[in-house]
């Protein structure tokens, strides 16, 4: 079984890579023009463009963030006729890697949705929706998504657990399934995310998500500069892996650290510090994302994102360099029926004991010193405004029941923090 990848490059799909699976020994390599002329517009931040010929068992870790998840994957297991399982995710990856956040996708995926599109005749030319459409989710939203590409009730473009969907506004300020409205006709594009499940804790999460995004852009953590908002119980979050602008749209590289690892997979947990130092061998500026990490990783503890798994961190390359995205998927996870242990810890790199105190991990960090006095200053600072997340999660408007359960460890951090030594200064 095989496939071509594409990636978006000057307003164009280019076919860039082809990848070849064969007795579960997978085979890739770069097609020679795409090598030649784009050399600094990677498939995978870990990997070189070059003309070599790879190989990996089962699949080389960038192609799993092109597997659709959740309600996506479901869907389309039913319409391969496949059982679910590691084998399904390359034949999915075919079939649904048709639209993926970021800029590749998968050449014979876009075949199978103009066949679906095909099938469907009167997807074609109608009106968009309105926002009060997606939250109510009348049979009219239900028909229209799924002619418009959706294939189902969610979408196979967008991994994570939650069912969601691809939305882009047109110029009219209506929403239309995202793989079918033309980039020349698209404003702004959106991930509509609904409740994990039916109870009211799935709510609550996403309500809070809302407001846990307000809390984070108010602690100056890298946030796209607009913010998701709460329509019923659909969250409406602005992309940022896509810039509309004057007719055009531009696609963002965007890749997991879970790709970034070598991670092949769904559920491998790398040490919080193979988590670092994979980050910094790809960014352009390691001092600065580590400490937007380690920031992102207090507010995690802090406000019990537990959830912090290696699809839920992720690099992006804008205007030629390379980054942390914004940040995405924060929430109050502690609340989640499935009840989610903190996914990703602190396992020192020798001992592989879990470090619980920022001053351990600090001196266990693999940084220049000058770096690490830096971090333990900026870190000290941060304090300040750690202890004023309460009156900070209640303006932004966090369910005061959680900001209370919140206090012993708003206490725990800012005791840690406010001790951190400008160590061997
Ligand atoms: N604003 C955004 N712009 C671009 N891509 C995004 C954005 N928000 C999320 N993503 C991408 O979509 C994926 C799914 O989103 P998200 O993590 O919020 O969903 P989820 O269902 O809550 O995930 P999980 O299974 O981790 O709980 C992310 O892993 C990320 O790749
Ligand atoms: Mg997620």
């Amino acid at each position: 079984m095989d496939c071509t990848l594409q990636i978006f490059l000057d307003d164009r799909w280019v076919d860039c890579t082809e990848i070849e699976l064969n007795g579960g020994l997978c085979q890739w390599n770069h097609l020679v023009e795409y090598a030649i002329e784009h050399p600094d517009a990677p498939v995978s931040l870990a990997e070189p463009v070059d003309l070599k010929i790879r190989e990996a068992r089962p699949l080389p870790a960038f192609l799993y963030d092109l597997v659709p998840q959740g309600a996506g994957r479901r869907f389309l297991l039913g319409e391969l006729e496949l059982p679910d399982g590691a084998d399904a995710d390359f034949p999915l990856i075919r079939a649904g890697a048709f639209n993926p956040v970021g800029r590749i996708r998968v050449a014979e995926a876009v075949e199978y949705f103009e066949a679906h599109v095909e099938r469907h005749p009167d997807a074609r030319g109608l009106p968009g929706l309105r926002i009060d459409d997606v939250v109510v989710r009348s049979e009219e939203f239900k028909e229209r998504l799924f002619l418009h590409g959706m294939l189902g009730t969610g979408t196979t473009g967008v991994q994570g657990a939650a069912p969601k969907y691809l939305l882009t506004r047109d110029r009219a300020g209506l929403l239309h399934g995202d793989a079918v409205l033309p980039d020349a006709d698209a404003t702004q594009h959106f991930i509509a995310k609904l409740p994990r499940g039916n109870r009211p804790a799935d709510e609550k999460v996403l309500r809070n998500e809302a407001a846990y995004m307000r809390v984070a852009a108010a602690l100056d953590i890298r946030t796209h500069p607009e913010l998701p908002t709460l329509h019923g119980d659909v969250l409406l979050i602005p992309r940022f892996d896509r810039v509309a602008r004057n007719g055009q749209v531009a696609r963002l590289h965007q890749e997991s650290v879970a790709s970034i690892l070598g991670l092949t997979g769904f559920d491998l947990r790398p040490s919080l510090f193979e988590v670092v130092s994979g980050i910094r061998k790809v960014v352009s500026d390691p001092a600065a994302e580590t400490l937007e990490f380690i920031k992102r990783d207090v507010l995690n503890l802090t406000m019990r994102n537990t959830d912090n798994h290696a699809r839920n961190t992720a690099l992006q390359l804008v205007e030629g360099r390379v980054q942390l995205t914004p940040l995405f998927d924060f929430a109050p996870m502690y609340l989640d029926p499935e009840l989610i242990p903190r996914a990703l810890r602190w396992y020192h790199p020798d001992t592989r004991i879990e470090l619980t105190d920022w001053a351990d991990v600090l001196a266990a960090l693999r940084v220049p010193d000058r770096e690490r006095r830096m971090l333990a200053g900026e870190l000290r600072r941060f304090a300040g405004q750690i202890e004023r997340l309460p009156d900070t999660m209640a303006e932004q408007g966090v369910d005061h029941d959680i900001i209370e359960f919140l206090t012993q460890y708003v206490d725990t951090q800012v005791r840690q923090l406010k001790a951190l030594q400008p160590l061997e200064a």
